[in-house]
């Protein structure tokens, strides 16, 4: 898979410079002091990152894989009003305001009739799309430019002591084993990373639902089939029509959780989404050669807390939504927004207040798109195990939904973002 750009004179780069003035002995071109150790290079470690930085807070990002990887992971494509307004907090809203597509409501299609939900008519709130790779890119770019250190290709890297005063970290860089003193860990290593399997045995609560079918998703350079997102609910399973930009088009559709990206040539895709859309969008629809095709599975997890010691999690290090909805990213953004504020009132008031608070707090928001997020999903697909009773009570929440003012407020409002 290549990325959508090509990272440019970001891969690999070591900076050397400390603007903390933590800087401990040297350690060839990597220093052994920072203030706040970040663990992983995805969206929340470097925005975190970003935040900080700006802020006069020293931060070393510590990533497993090379740049050119992380910007060529295709993920989320839709953003929260709250992470349009930390991305500008972070210096990195330019881009996204000249690029970025607002829209003001979004398409649901049942059993091929389109319905509407007006996000600007029932909260005053919109959505932008805005892929993932960009805002990681420019993150990346603006880290780059204030002289932020991001160690890229960091291997074994493995939080300890954060239980007490001092926690270290410890990775394998080119061949040399390293280490760094920080004040604080953050765990942004998304959730297969290190951190929370870190945690002491014992102290993590794990919540979890695996549902029993993946998405397929294709990236295509075609126009999007319609000004607005169409989530569609169609006997035949799930499809989402999406967007990147007003030239390339991101659809997905509900697949079986043992079927490979081999089993659907882009022929295959092309014919089983049509026939899960309405039929003016059937009409509409232009196909193309697709550009990305990948399989994700859904699954809702949740480990609490999100804090030990001196180490923090954010982000999908601590929980996983499934996609439907559009969360994992925006929730991301929110625990990055607690705990950059947090770390801010520990370094500039002297007051550890946030830090303590941070776990509950970021629940708080976490546990709503959680619950959101299954609702969307269990509302919209197909669950080969359902009954009638279940099939029938499907349908009715979906008639309420779409025919009732405040069932629809209360979709809109959790869509466009909680407040946090
Ligand atoms: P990540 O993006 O996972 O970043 C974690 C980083 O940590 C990675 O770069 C990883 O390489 C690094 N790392 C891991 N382990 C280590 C280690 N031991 N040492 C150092 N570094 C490490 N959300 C949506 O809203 N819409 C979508 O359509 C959507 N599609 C998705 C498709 C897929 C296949 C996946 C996996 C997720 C999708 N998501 C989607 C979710 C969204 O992309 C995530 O919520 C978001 O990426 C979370 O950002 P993060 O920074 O917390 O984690
Ligand atoms: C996208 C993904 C989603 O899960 C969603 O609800 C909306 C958009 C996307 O990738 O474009």
């Amino acid at each position: 898979m290549s990325p959508v750009h090509g990272p440019g004179p970001l891969l690999g780069r070591i900076g050397a410079r400390e603007p903390g003035g933590h800087a401990g002995a040297a350690q060839g071109d990597t220093p052994t002091r920072t203030q706040v150790a970040i663990i992983g290079a995805g969206p929340a470690g470097l925005l975190l990152g970003q935040l900080l930085l700006r802020h006069g807070v020293d931060n070393v990002v510590l990533e497993r894989q090379t740049a050119e990887h992380v910007l060529g992971r295709i993920r989320a494509g839709l953003i929260e009003q709250g992470t349009v307004d930390l991305l500008d907090e972070a210096g990195v809203g330019e881009r996204l305001h000249r690029e970025g597509l607002v829209h003001d409501g979004t398409q649901i299609n049942v059993d091929g009739v389109r319905h509407r939900i007006d996000f600007k008519a029932l909260t005053g709130k919109t959505v932008t799309v805005y892929g993932q790779t960009e805002i990681t890119r420019d993150l990346m770019e603006a880290r780059a430019a204030a002289s932020g250190l991001t160690v890229y290709e960091a291997e074994n890297v493995t939080p300890a002591d954060f239980q007490g005063e001092r926690p270290r970290v410890r990775y394998r860089h080119k061949g040399k084993d390293k280490e760094i003193e920080c004040d604080f860990v953050a765990g942004c290593d998304g959730f297969h990373g290190i951190c929370r399997q870190s945690a002491p045995a014992g102290s993590v609560q794990s919540y979890e639902r695996v549902y029993p079918f993946g998405w397929l998703g294709l990236l295509c350079d075609t126009p999007p089939v319609s000004e607005e997102l169409i989530y569609n609910r169609s006997a035949r399973g799930f499809a989402l029509c999406s967007m990147r930009s007003p030239s390339r088009s991101r659809y997905y559709v509900q697949c079986s959780l043992g079927d490979s990206v081999e089993d659907w040539p882009d022929e295959r895709f092309w014919d089983e989404l049509k026939q899960r859309l309405d039929p003016q969008a059937r009409a509409d629809l232009v196909t193309g050669p697709s550009i990305e095709k990948s399989i994700a599975p859904l699954r809702s997890f949740v480990a609490e807390p999100m804090r030990f010691g001196r180490m923090f999690l954010a982000g999908d290090a601590a929980h996983i939504v499934p996609p439907t909805g559009a969360k994992g990213l925006n929730l991301a953004a929110s625990d990055v927004a607690f705990l950059a504020r947090a770390f801010l009132e520990f370094y500039k008031e002297n007051s550890p207040a946030g830090l303590d608070h941070y776990s509950a707090r970021a629940l708080a928001r976490v546990w709503k798109a959680e619950r959101f997020s299954w609702w969307m999903t269990t509302m919209l697909h197909n669950f080969d195990d359902a009954g009638g009773f279940d099939r029938k009570v499907q349908a009715a929440e979906l008639d309420y939904v779409l025919g009732s003012r405040a069932a629809s407020t209360s979709l809109a409002e959790n869509y466009v973002g909680l407040p946090y």
